[in-house]
């Protein structure tokens, strides 16, 4: 079996105690997870996109024995996450919480020794692994410093860091770069990228579409609970049975412009002409086919293009085109 993670119908519903108040105080259950079933494969790098509120963390938090499901089950690297939770625990490398599950009045390096005692790592194997995962990191200068003196970008790498310290064949991030800035975002990717080609499995929450399209192979878009769309980001892309805009700019004559319009792929056009340029829009019911064709009818009509710029669908439009929302839209119960 090919599936590093396996879930099945995990839900997880929360009870949170209310305050009481004047008011007589209602049992408001939030239901985080809605039976969500997906496969994480061996090697691959899987992304987990949906707005804040959505279930990311919760169901991080199910897959690294953090939090009991409601119902469902769930396997990492072939251990389930109930009833194996200690070898599930010994299977993935986690950082959740970011700069939170640091101790701030210990160092770098201290830190890292520290929880490779937590995984019951041998001392001069502690100390290896925090040396090369300092190295890795590019930490070195840091490492004897308390962790409270460190930027908040450092104390997320370093927390990166602390996900390594057993290295185990499953990395589960949950909003890695959420407070970098956008070099150290770039790096932090960056060594994702090299620990999944030295191969490790990476599970990614992020509510970022563009680092989701960069980053993963495959993306589940989470919302509400539920998995509402999963595949590669091409697949999620083509899902979208949407129309494509491409601007097309030049020295247009009619007659190319008319060969356009004719094309059967090509449902609207709209021409304007400015200083002696022509400027085609063109809705087209499917942009990457349609594109060579137009080329194609322009250039054998006499047409000079000078500037064609297709309208990229992003993971975004495939949420928008799902749910009615944008990612950056806060779904919090509260
Ligand atoms: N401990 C908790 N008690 C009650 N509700 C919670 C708790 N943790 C999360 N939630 C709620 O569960 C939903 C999913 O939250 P979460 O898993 O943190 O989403 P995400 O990580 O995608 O932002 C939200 O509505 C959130 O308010
Ligand atoms: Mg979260």
């Amino acid at each position: 079996m090919d599936a590093e993670v396996r879930v099945e119908r995990l839900s997880k519903t929360y009870y949170p105690k209310q305050r009481k108040g004047l008011f007589k105080s209602e049992r408001r259950e939030v239901q985080a997870l809605r039976e969500v079933s997906l496969e994480i494969r061996r090697g691959e790098i899987f992304g987990l996109l949906g707005p804040n509120g959505a279930g990311k963390t919760t169901l991080i938090k199910c897959l690294t024995t953090l939090l009991l499901p409601t119902s469902g089950d769930a396997w990492l690297h072939g251990y389930h996450i109930v009833e194996q939770e200690n070898l599930v625990r010994a299977a993935v490398g986690c950082m959740l919480m970011g700069e939170r599950g640091l101790y701030w009045k210990l160092t770098g390096r201290e830190n890292l020794i520290f929880f490779g005692a937590l995984y019951h790592l041998p001392p001069k194997d502690r100390r290896r692994r925090a040396e090369e995962i300092l190295g890795l990191l590019h930490l070195q200068d840091l490492a004897d410093r308390t962790v409270e003196t460190y930027s908040s970008g450092q104390k997320m790498m370093l927390a990166f860091g602390k996900a390594l310290v057993n290295d185990a064949p499953v990395l589960i991030l949950d909003e890695p770069t959420n407070t970098l800035d956008v070099p150290s975002a770039r790096e932090l990717r960056a060594h994702v990228r090299e620990l999944n080609a030295s191969g490790k499995t990476v599970v990614y929450t992020t509510h970022i579409m563009a680092e989701a399209e960069t980053l993963c192979e495959r993306v589940a878009i989470i919302d509400h609970g539920q998995v509402i769309d999963l595949g590669t980001v091409d697949e999620l892309k083509r899902s979208l049975q949407r129309d494509h805009v491409t601007h097309i700019e030049g020295i247009i004559p009619e007659r190319a412009s008319q060969a356009v319009a004719a094309l059967p792929q090509v449902t609207k056009l709209a021409t304007s002409v400015a200083n002696g340029t022509t400027r085609l829009t063109v809705v087209s019911s499917d942009g990457r086919a349609a594109l060579p064709r137009l080329i194609e009818a322009l250039t054998a009509h006499g047409a000079l293009i000078q500037n064609i710029a297709p309208e990229e669908i992003t993971l975004e439009d495939v949420f928008v085109a799902k749910t009615g929302r944008s990612l950056t839209e806060d779904t919090r119960v509260r």
